[in-house]
């Protein structure tokens, strides 16, 4: 190991070849005791809640690897120095922390990135937050978040790219891009961490880490195939998630760790578990003992155990008597050491304490923010087309909780330590208007009705609440600002805390009293505009019949208010599409358009109601948005009518815009196998592309369907297979697409 101690503004080293990393590892291995080879297996909280001795302690004892839940660069150089210069084997560690959708600059919730249908949007944004969380000593994050979530109840829908796997595949390859730029020695770039490993966001009834039981052939076709892409973009580690899948937790699934990640797909990184994960299996009823617990991730495939601290306490013990061999421990630590290697942390382990308020101040960081957030945001309503807004308006009236909350905006999952910063829709609008009145109200405020662990943490929580007075004269105050405006904008949603870990929700309803609010409004007979901050689906159904624009903002980031503003007086035309099916009632999720058909499918003679209370189809579809110009998608052309098994073809059609500004339209290949092996979903996504068009310019847009697109994974063949049958192939705005043409693949 050098002793040159440089800082991380050195130049880029080459990258080391395979046998260069595996001969500096055995090198290692070779001079580490037992005790330090588990502290590579060993990440430790660096904050005050985690209980435990000091880091400092552990570390000089070479008792980590890595280091959560810190987000301090002098620390992180205080520790790094410990671990490389006193600890025995003085061997890097690696900071770690939830880097989601940015660390200073902050960006639009992944949901909503995956709302921009631009995986560009998303490579770039995480390549920001990499640079960024570099500079600020850190080299690990704990994304991207490869749920497909198909249930808008659970919170985390909002970290991740929504209910489509041919979707969430684009962004998890981007994401991981983006974070690690093209090797893990890149400068300026951090390792992604692809979690969690598998199912997460199948809880049953939503509930946060309730158990999941998914058939395989659901996990492979839907979930699996995010996280396998992300592997064939480099990610360099996996993240095991927490609840049991089909009956054994995920942090201790030999199935999932071992036979299929590094089994099938050859997965060569390493895998943590989730917080505490490996401690859980006991109280999950799985173990018996933090002992059992220790054996039984280890031997899943679990290399790190996150602070849970049941690896120290367990491994050796377990060693020792001969339930575990050297070799495992040993196989363990390899990737965790290739890793460090290849980024170059033996060479370059401290930070340059000058250079992160340099960084975070680059104007192109936010230049990307605001780009982000204006591609991100998806128009549900624009009745009369009462968007874009006339910059002469002189009397707007902002209303809503939201309206002027730094925390809404900036969303959830916020970097541990971090101060929301971000610029609010009522900021946005007056920058936007420097001439006219803008007043804000912001009527009653909402919050959770059970507060969960992280609120402990939150400012916003800890404010004493509004007593029912002073929520009615809130009201009261909202409604007579709107009254003497000539445009209103109403924010409403939810707060951060709202979506995010440990926040799903039995209702999808608008929080609090913000419909009852919005009614009040609305009766005034202004022209009334929606700007929804939320992170996830919401029912929404009064104000889809009576509000006349509708601008699914989702939580947009810093930049989130002057994106706002750019799109509602049109100087950036809203082009974003739902990533989600939105819900009538929070009671039809999960809802999502990819079902498998029925005996009683709509449209058919004998249609049956799915429910007799209400129409169970969607408020507003898969891949739905609007725009301020119009298309029309025509001449679909599939290059032959038949293909072979293993074959490609090539589909083709027109998009035109047929209204007078420019604007983007996001073209959506569906397909439909009519019969085979197995039911196949009725509708599945198979290629997408976002183009900008002039008013009258067409572009034609070409899509592959092959080997790839027209296979799935058979329940009854046990295995991947391409049936010789029939296909609808269908092109267009969303996912009721009407364009259709046929397809047959044969022997
Ligand atoms: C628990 C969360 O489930 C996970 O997503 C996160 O990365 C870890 N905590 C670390 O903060």
């Amino acid at each position: 190991m050098s002793k040159v101690v440089r800082t991380n503004t050195g130049a880029a080293a080459p990258d080391p070849s395979e046998a260069e990393v595996a001969a500096r590892v055995e090198a290692l291995m070779g001079r580490m005791s037992l005790e330090e080879k588990i502290g590579q297996l060993t990440q430790i909280g660096g904050a005050a809640f985690v209980p435990g001795p000091k880091p400092e302690d552990v570390i000089r004892k070479g008792g980590a690897g890595s280091v959560l839940w810190l987000n301090n660069t002098k620390q992180f150089n205080v520790l790094q120095k410990i671990a490389v210069e006193e600890s025995p084997a003085k061997i890097p560690l690696l900071f770690a922390l939830d880097v989601i959708h940015g660390y200073r600059t902050i960006f639009p919730v992944p949901l909503a990135m995956a709302s921009s249908w631009d995986p560009s949007v998303a490579e770039r944004a995480q390549a920001v937050a990499a640079k960024e969380a570099r500079a600020a000593g850190l080299h690990w994050t704990f994304g991207p978040m490869l749920d497909i979530a198909r249930d808008a109840r659970w919170g985390r829908i909002v970290e991740g790219a929504g209910e489509d796997p041919f979707l969430g595949v684009a962004m998890a390859a981007a994401q991981v891009r983006g974070f690690q730029g093209p090797s893990l020695g890149a400068p300026d770039r951090i390792v992604a961490c692809a979690k969690h490993f598998a199912g997460y966001g199948v809880a049953d009834g939503g509930r946060d880490y309730d158990p999941v039981y998914l058939p395989e052939g659901q996990l492979r076709n839907v979930y699996f195939p995010p996280f396998e892409a992300a592997l064939k973009a480099g990610v360099g580690t996996f993240m095991s998630a927490y609840m049991d899948l089909n009956d054994v937790p995920a942090s201790g699934n030999r199935f999932l760790l071992r036979d299929v990640l590094r089994g099938e797909w050859g997965f060569k990184g390493f895998v943590i578990s989730d917080a505490f994960a490996v401690g859980s299996l006991v109280t999950q009823g799985f173990a018996r003992d933090g002992r059992d617990a220790a054996f039984r991730a280890l031997s899943a495939g679990v290399n790190m155990d996150m602070a849970s601290n049941t690896y120290p306490q367990h491994l050796a013990g377990l060693v020792e008597d001969g339930t575990l061999k050297l070799d495992d421990i040993d196989a363990a630590v390899r990737p965790i050491l290739a890793v460090k290697v290849r980024m170059g942390l033996f060479e370059q382990p401290y930070t340059d304490e000058s250079k992160l308020a340099q960084v975070v101040a680059l104007p192109e960081h936010r230049k990307e923010a605001r780009l982000a957030a204006q591609r991100s945001m998806v128009l549900l309503r624009n009745e009369g087309r009462l968007l874009p807004l006339a910059k002469s308006l002189k009397n707007v009236a902002v209303i809503g909780p939201l309206a002027d909350s730094m925390e809404a905006t900036e969303g959830s999952w916020m970097v541990f330590g971090h101060t929301p910063a971000a610029v609010t829709v009522v900021e946005g609008i007056r920058a936007k208007l420097p001439g006219a009145k803008v007043e804000y109200a912001p009527g009653p405020e909402i919050r959770r009705d059970i507060a969960s662990w992280f609120d402990t943490m939150m400012p916003e929580a800890k404010k004493v609440p509004q007593t029912p007075e002073q929520a009615e004269a809130a009201c009261q105050t909202a409604v007579a600002t709107a009254r003497s405006a000539d445009v209103v904008v109403m924010v409403l949603g939810e707060n951060a805390d709202m979506a995010g870990e440990a926040a799903s929700r039995a209702s999808l309803d608008l929080p609090g009293r913000q419909e009852e609010l919005l009614k009040a409004v609305v009766t005034l007979g202004k022209p009334v505009v929606l700007v929804l901050l939320n992170g996830r689906p919401l029912s929404i159904g009064w104000a889809a019949e009576n509000v006349p624009a509708i601008l699914e903002a989702w939580e947009p980031g810093s930049e989130g208010g002057h994106a706002i503003a750019d799109i509602l007086f049109g100087d950036v035309n809203p082009g974003g599409k739902l990533p989600v099916t939105f819900p009538r009632k929070g009671s039809h999720a999960p809802l999502y358009y990819a079902r498998n058909l029925t005996h009683s499918p709509e449209g058919s003679p004998m249609y049956n109601p799915r429910y007799w209370d209400g129409l169970p189809t969607p408020l507003y579809p898969f891949g739905f948005g609007l725009s301020y110009t119009t298309f029309s998608i025509t001449s679909l052309k599939v290059s032959a009518p038949q293909v072979k098994v293993g074959r490609s073809v090539t589909v083709t059609a027109d998009v035109t815009n047929t209204g007078s500004v420019v604007g983007d339209e996001v073209a959506q290949l569906y397909i439909h196998q009519r019969a085979g092996s197995d039911s196949r979903p009725m509708r599945e996504l198979k290629g997408f592309e976002r183009l900008t068009l002039k008013p009258g310019e067409t572009k034609t847009v070409t899509f592959t369907l092959g080997p790839a697109e027209l296979s799935h994974w058979s329940t009854n063949a046990g295995k991947w297979i391409q049936d010789a049958e029939a296909f609808d192939v269908w092109v267009g705005a969303n996912s009721l697409a009407t364009l259709h043409a046929d397809l047959v693949v044969v022997c």
